[in-house]
């Protein structure tokens, strides 16, 4: 049985602690990767595989200019790879799908059934990270080819929150009124497992979903950082909530609703790659999958006592509700939102520039149907563009159907839907952009600092794991 909403507290994720520092002098953090049971709806016990066997992993905290090392230590019986989503990072630490880290003591071979084969270390991997960027709601999650969908259904996501002095002096809400918010929904069997419709249960050699979810898998449950439908006691007060839309394949229109009231609305501060020029107001937000919007919500207008339901405009059943807040004391707040957050660059498109169109549709892929980039499914060799390190690139993405396609290694910046103006929640820097049924969208892309290959893929992850991804190449 499902559990009543707005029961189970809004679980924070532990934020991680550094152990030492590696021979740079770049803070060096452990995660171990490992399967544990979680008790997710109540009385039952979920299996997972958990960034220290937790769902969601540790949240990593870094600061920019601060390089850090998390050594991930795979102690699971499936090879993983970690892609920090939003990372400026290179090549080698980027999490490349192919660059495998195999289980702990495991000797067996894992070459895919379609032969691709990269850089695989056994046991244990570092991936080093500049943080040569701005501040922003970063996610790290598996990426391992062709099965990042059911890891990351199972568990293996977490957050990883960059900060800097710029965002440091705004009088942002702080401390426990700074809320990441991991959105995501699942399927649970009887048993209380996760239900993934996968091909292969073990992981191991085919990939892809049964044909009945090639548009995506979607659950009945929505949980949010890990629970329920939680609830969670609030101040009168203002909060800044970085909500991010982890799911697979479900996109959510996230509003805040209050009985007998207008809806109270978000205030945009930030997109994926961080804080806005200016705060945005809506009064929803569309997140497709692996998008961040940054939001102030004031709740002090509101009496204490208030139940405030984040709700769905996109779902149905029990996944058109996502959780509650209950406003339950008056308390003394500072917090404001500025007019000004932050200089943001705006990327000038030179005449002669670069210009690419990428279409992303089903179509077949070996010999049964999949999802391709114009046409081609997924190949490490086979490049959809070569792009030179700051040179400014309009790429126009085409889709069938819903397409939340996402650039590594750089942010991009959306010029037009359909030939007009952004729409309004395309405002600052975005590493996902999510394309409508038949729209075409073009992208500002500039990509600077590593060289080497890199991916752009569908964020709906049974599409990527159905080879709807691309090599990009950057040279100097
Ligand atoms: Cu969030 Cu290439 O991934
Ligand atoms: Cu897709």
């Amino acid at each position: 049985p499902l559990p009543r909403p707005f029961r189970v507290p809004l679980p924070i994720p532990p934020v991680a602690r550094p152990v030492g520092t590696d021979r740079s002098g770049a803070e060096l953090y452990r995660i171990t990767q490992r399967r544990a049971h979680v008790e997710i709806l109540p009385g039952t016990r979920t299996p997972v595989l958990g960034y220290d066997g937790i769902f969601p992993g540790p949240t990593i905290e870094s600061r920019r200019g601060r390089p850090l090392v998390v050594r991930h230590r795979n102690e699971l019986d499936v090879p993983t790879v970690v892609h920090l989503h939003g990372g400026h990072t290179p090549h080698e630490h980027d999490g490349w799908p192919l660059d495998l880290v195999l289980p702990a003591g495991d000797d067996r071979d894992w070459t895919p059934h379609h032969g691709m084969r990269g850089e695989v270390a056994r046991g244990e991997r570092d991936y080093r990270y500049p943080m040569e960027q701005r501040a922003a709601t970063l996610w790290y999650h598996d990426h391992r080819m062709d099965f990042t969908g059911p890891a990351v259904y199972r568990g293996l996501a977490g957050f990883h929150l960059v900060r800097d002095e710029v965002e440091d002096e705004l009088p942002l809400p702080r401390e426990e009124r700074e809320l990441p918010l991991m959105i995501c929904d699942r399927a649970f069997a009887e048993d209380g497992s996760f239900a993934y419709p996968a091909f292969d249960e073990a992981m191991r050699s085919l990939p892809g979903v049964r044909e009945e979810w090639m548009e995506g898998v979607l659950g009945d449950v929505v949980l949010v950082n890990g629970a329920p439908w939680p609830v969670h006691e609030i101040d009168a007060a203002r909060y800044r909530l970085r909500l991010l839309n982890a799911s697979n394949a479900r996109r959510y229109r996230l509003a805040l609703s209050v009985p007998g009231g207008p809806d109270l609305p978000l205030t945009q501060i930030g997109s994926d790659g961080g804080l806005l020029a200016a705060p945005v107001s809506h009064d929803a937000v569309e997140l497709a999958p692996a998008e961040r919007f940054d939001v102030v919500v004031d709740f002090s207008v509101l009496p204490v006592g208030t139940e405030v339901t984040m709700v769905n405009g996109l779902g149905a059943g029990g996944t058109d509700r996502v959780m509650r807040f209950r406003v339950v004391r008056r308390a003394p707040d500072d917090s404001r939102v500025p007019d000004r957050l932050a200089e943001v660059e705006r990327l000038v498109v030179p005449p002669g520039a670069r210009r690419r169109t990428f279409r992303f549709s089903r179509g077949a892929v070996d010999d049964h149907t999949g999802w391709t980039i114009n046409g081609r499914s997924f190949h490490p060799d086979d490049s959809h563009a070569d792009s030179r390190l700051g040179e400014v690139e309009v790429w126009r993405l085409v889709t069938d159907v819903h397409h939340p396609v996402h650039v590594h290694l750089d942010p991009f910046q959306v010029l037009a839907r359909d030939g007009g103006d952004p729409g309004p929640a395309d405002a600052g820097w975005k590493d996902t952009v999510d394309i409508r049924p038949a729209e075409v969208v073009d992208i500002a892309v500039r990509f600077t600092d590593y060289t080497g290959r890199f991916v752009m893929h569908c964020h709906n992850l049974e599409h990527e794991d159905m080879a709807m991804m691309a090599t990009v190449r950057t040279t100097h």
